[in-house]
């Protein structure tokens, strides 16, 4: 049985970072900024008006960072209300979820993405679901919702693709597939981080997925994949011998903001939506010269 409407998503938020040392030896990846909100926000903010209810992170034990930013901070309420600082008031307050919406699950040692989705199993119970995972930062439009709009009709596995340089694909899932509409691929093969002569496309997967819930069950079948961890990419492969698995090229664009140029062109992108900062920075590089 299917969902009516997709209200859980997963977070998996227990990487090392380990592109991003020093900084994050205190601070996780999801948690840098781009301006002044972690990354992690954008994620569920993009979720939230995607109308999910429910939040799950997967996370290691030393990140526990993101509970207190999605939590209400009592302290701080209190103070913003004091000093009248109603915009701020009223922002910081929209951040809150419930207690009973957000769950932090542990995942001790980082063993791939199909690791830290299987753990979330006894919280999603029946449910079909969707993973976001919040270094792909998609601005311009919500990349969710369009992966739910395309599941509503399908009622089967979605997955978000996009073109990449061909020397690229080593980075990434690609997918070997067929045009069933425009934007809309139905998938006949994946493989996790080929090799360039061996990828069988540039249509790479990102991080954004709606899972059917018997995904569970091919995680538990899945062997241990490219970089000696369990890939979700595997796992959904396996389910495609039973279940239909849709790509789509979804209409934002994407940042890599798991590697230092994704992640500044984000925060340049980011803050060049106020048209005075874009003013005021175009000046600034300018002037830097070369
Ligand atoms: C993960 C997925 C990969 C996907 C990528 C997108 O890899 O395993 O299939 O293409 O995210 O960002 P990671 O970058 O976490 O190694």
């Amino acid at each position: 049985m299917h969902n009516k409407k997709i209200k859980i998503a997963v977070f998996p938020i227990a990487g090392m970072g380990t592109r991003f040392l020093p900084i994050t030896k205190t601070i996780s990846k999801e948690m840098l900024n781009i301006l002044d909100r972690p990354l992690l926000d954008y994620a569920v903010e993009e979720a939230k008006a995607a109308g999910i209810e429910t939040f799950i992170f997967v996370t290691n034990k030393e990140n526990t960072k993101p509970l207190d930013y999605f939590s209400k901070n009592t302290k701080l309420e209190s103070f913003l209300k004091k000093k009248k600082k109603i915009d701020l008031l009223k922002q910081i307050k929209k951040l809150n979820i419930k207690k009973k919406n957000l769950k932090i699950i542990f995942q001790d040692k980082p063993s791939g993405l199909a690791d830290a989705i299987l753990r979330t199993e006894k919280y999603v119970k029946k449910e079909d679901f969707c993973v976001i995972l919040p270094d792909d930062l998609i601005l311009g439009a919500n990349c969710t919702q369009e992966l739910i709009n395309v599941y509503n009709k399908k009622k089967s596995t979605v997955i978000g693709v996009m073109e990449v340089d061909k020397k690229d694909v080593s980075s990434y899932g690609i997918i070997e597939s067929s045009v069933f509409k425009k934007n809309i691929y139905k998938i006949k093969n994946m493989i996790e981080k080929p090799k360039v002569k061996d990828a069988p496309s540039n249509l790479a997967i990102v991080g954004r997925y709606i899972l059917l819930n018997d995904i569970y069950k091919f995680i538990k079948k899945t062997k241990i994949g490219s970089g000696g961890e369990l890939q979700i990419t595997d796992a959904i492969f396996l389910s495609s011998k039973l279940n239909e698995v849709w790509g789509y090229k979804f209409s934002g664009k994407r940042y890599d903001c798991g590697n230092k140029i994704g992640f500044l062109k984000a925060q340049i992108a980011t803050a060049f939506k106020d048209k005075e900062i874009k003013k005021e920075i175009k000046k600034f590089i300018k002037n830097l010269g070369g």
